[in-house]
């Protein structure tokens, strides 16, 4: 005799992989069993998560945990570390961001990154924002192309700063002012995921106000993921929290109860600084 109660066809959800991925009904970017290596060494295991279009999603975790490895994946920046190699499954609106027509090119509009240390090209104000929708053919004539860099620049709170100064070196910017000019790059050629490893870790306290409080008024325009060291600035910036841990998402739920009633130990000693 054998028991056939659980018919074959029928494959339930593994459980454990997608225990991560809770409560988003139409998530923008989905990760599935994602492992990264570095040559032999693991540096992501088996993560899973959703990232939606409403909340700012803040990973957080110890210094090496694979926070910035688990970010490039989403729009395989990763692909340009020789030693890197990345399996599972990453989705932009159920599309496989990792098949093999992908154009990554096309896939880092789509997915913006803003780094830690701010890196405008060593070219003007205004061709700093013009240079990524000129290439994508965002604009078919100049009048077009200023109105992209006045948007654009408007966006990011950095307009009425530079509007009488275009034409300046993007470099010579207070760090700040260029961490915003790096997120007009980014909005300008439209994109619709921003990935910010860090973004206000080279700033004084101003200018990661100003940084924060533009990541409020983005909300909703593009879904956002923001690593950062910065537990108040997580708690400030995001609704969705992920705690990584050696390479493995210890958790991930709204920021709230991450921050008031994690469900596991590892998170509760990261977030009342026993270790990190
Ligand atoms: N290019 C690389 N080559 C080899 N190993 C790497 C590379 N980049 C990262 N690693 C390793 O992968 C692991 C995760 O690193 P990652 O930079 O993603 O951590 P992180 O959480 O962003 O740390 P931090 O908070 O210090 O920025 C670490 O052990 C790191 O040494
Ligand atoms: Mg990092």
């Amino acid at each position: 005799m054998t028991d056939i109660a659980t018919p074959n066809a029928f494959v339930a959800p593994d459980p454990a992989s997608t225990a991560h991925a809770t409560g988003i009904s139409d998530p923008k970017m989905t990760a599935r069993n994602v492992n990264v290596f570095y040559g032999a060494k693991q540096a992501i295991n088996d993560v899973s998560i959703d990232v939606d279009m409403d909340n700012v999603t803040a990973f957080i975790g110890p210094s090496g945990c694979g926070k910035s490895t688990f970010l490039r994946t989403l729009n395989r920046m990763n692909d340009t570390v020789a030693s890197a190699r990345v399996s599972g499954e990453i989705r932009l609106d159920g599309e496989d961001i990792y098949a093999s027509d992908m154009d990554v090119v096309q896939l880092r509009a789509r997915v913006g990154m803003v780094f830690q240390k701010p890196n405008p090209f060593p070219k003007s104000i205004f061709e700093n924002v013009a240079y990524g929708p000129r290439i994508h053919g965002l604009a078919a004539a100049k009048s077009e192309l200023d109105a992209i860099v006045e948007k654009s620049l408007r966006r990011a709170g950095l307009w009425d700063e530079v509007k009488d100064r275009l034409s300046d070196s993007g470099t010579a910017l207070s760090g700040g002012q260029q961490q915003r000019l790096c997120i007009a790059r980014a909005i300008a050629v439209d994109p619709e995921v921003i990935l910010m490893d860090e973004p206000c870790s080279a700033l004084d306290p101003i200018a990661t106000a100003k940084i924060e409080e533009l990541i409020h008024e983005l909300r909703g325009r593009y879904a956002m993921v923001i690593v950062t060291h910065n537990m108040q600035q997580a708690a400030r910036v995001s609704q969705k929290t992920a705690f990584f841990h050696l390479g493995h998402l210890v958790e991930y739920g709204d920021t709230s109860d991450i921050f008031t009633n994690p469900r596991e130990e590892r998170t509760k000693d990261y977030i009342t600084g026993r270790y990190g």
